[in-house]
């Protein structure tokens, strides 16, 4: 069950998944199947071929996965693809819909050999379940204790060998132990626009829309390095495109589109743009803390720091210091502000 806080009606930007994108059957095709169709993250894609064939060859099952990054840049596509490659099944879960050991055991002696569990969100699963993913992890058993007191046993159920693929936004979330219990670890860093135009290409070709050159290119821009909120751009500036032009995605008609969705040529939306602006006129352009921003802009501090901060940071408009936050003049200079809180005549 997703809580409704967890998801950003307002917000176009937004690198996480809605509920439409993770069942619409568009969206499903537009992910790609194989490390060749996948675009990007190139250093990633290379080693991780170079694992999943060692694995075939030796008949074995892929060593356990731990991919970290920013949200939306394709881990859960990732997973796919490993699973995929590796021509096995894919079973999909999150850290919080794990609530309790039993949950876990249930999917993991559903597992069948060299089978992939995907668990995003991983740094959220609770201690106890993390107790029972150790032994699972390292040696395909789990231990479950019957009774309690001197009288309790405890019996040892054997599992067929699988894959962990663990998905989390920032590695230091997790604990060490479980950490330690990767065989491979690996980031995903944001996407350039030349990377992104390629993917929105690609899905203009699958939705069967005519994409130009510069609309994808005009997308891509205000994409914040992020394949789903690109895809998510493409299908609207489609909606414009068919409505109010000749059905092709020009740049002129991506302009317009994102305009009107109050994205901005950088892709900052008005969350964004608060933030540095407090920082700038509120604060004197920094250092100010984490939580005394998001009190400030009333918004939860995970939301700036999971999904403003990386893309800021990225523009180089936003550095964080031991003493908090604190906006570059890059910020000033997009923003229209000067130094000493005038704007730009
Ligand atoms: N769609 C979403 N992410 C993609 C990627 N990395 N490559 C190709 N298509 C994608």
């Amino acid at each position: 069950m997703i809580e409704e806080s967890e998801f950003d009606f307002e917000r176009f930007v937004s690198p996480k998944e809605t509920e439409q994108e993770t069942t619409d059957d568009f969206e499903v095709s537009l992910r790609p199947m194989t490390l060749d169709e996948y675009i990007g993250q190139d250093k990633v894609k290379e080693n991780m071929r170079i694992y999943i064939n060692a694995a075939k060859k030796r008949g074995d099952s892929l060593d356990h996965v731990l991919l970290y990054g920013p949200p939306g840049l394709g881990k859960t596509t990732l997973a796919g693809i490993i699973a995929h490659e590796m021509g096995v099944n894919l079973r999909v879960t999150s850290g919080p819909a794990i609530e309790k050991p039993g949950d876990l055991a249930a999917l993991l002696t559903n597992l069948e050999k060299g089978d992939v569990l995907f668990i995003d969100e991983i740094h959220r699963l609770s201690r106890q379940v993390e107790e029972v993913l150790y032994p699972a992890m390292e040696d395909y058993a789990l231990d479950i204790i019957m009774g309690k007191g001197p009288a309790a046993r405890s019996i040892r159920i054997e599992l067929n060998k699988f894959t962990l693929i663990g998905a989390t936004t920032r590695s230091g979330q997790l604990s060490a132990p479980l950490r330690d219990r990767f065989g491979v670890i690996m980031h995903l860093e944001m996407y350039t626009v030349e990377q992104l135009a390629d993917i929105i290409k690609r899905s203009a070709v699958i939705l069967g829309v005519a994409c130009e050159d510069d609309g994808a290119e005009e997308i891509a821009k205000r994409s914040r390095g992020t394949p789903r909120i690109a895809n998510r751009f493409l299908k609207r500036v489609r909606d414009f495109a068919e409505v109010i032009g000749d059905g092709r995605i020009t740049a002129d008609i991506a302009k317009i589109a994102l305009n009107r969705m109050e994205v901005d040529d950088l892709g900052l939306d008005s969350l964004d743009k608060r933030l540095l602006t407090m920082i700038i006129k509120n604060y004197n352009g920094g250092p100010v803390g984490l939580s005394t921003l998001a009190a400030a802009l009333g918004e939860e501090a995970v939301t700036l720091e999971d999904v403003c901060e990386p893309y800021l940071m990225q523009l180089g408009f936003l550095s964080k210091t031991p003493r908090g936050r604190c906006a570059t003049t890059l910020a000033y200079d997009h923003l229209g502000l000067l130094k000493d809180g005038q704007t730009h005549l």
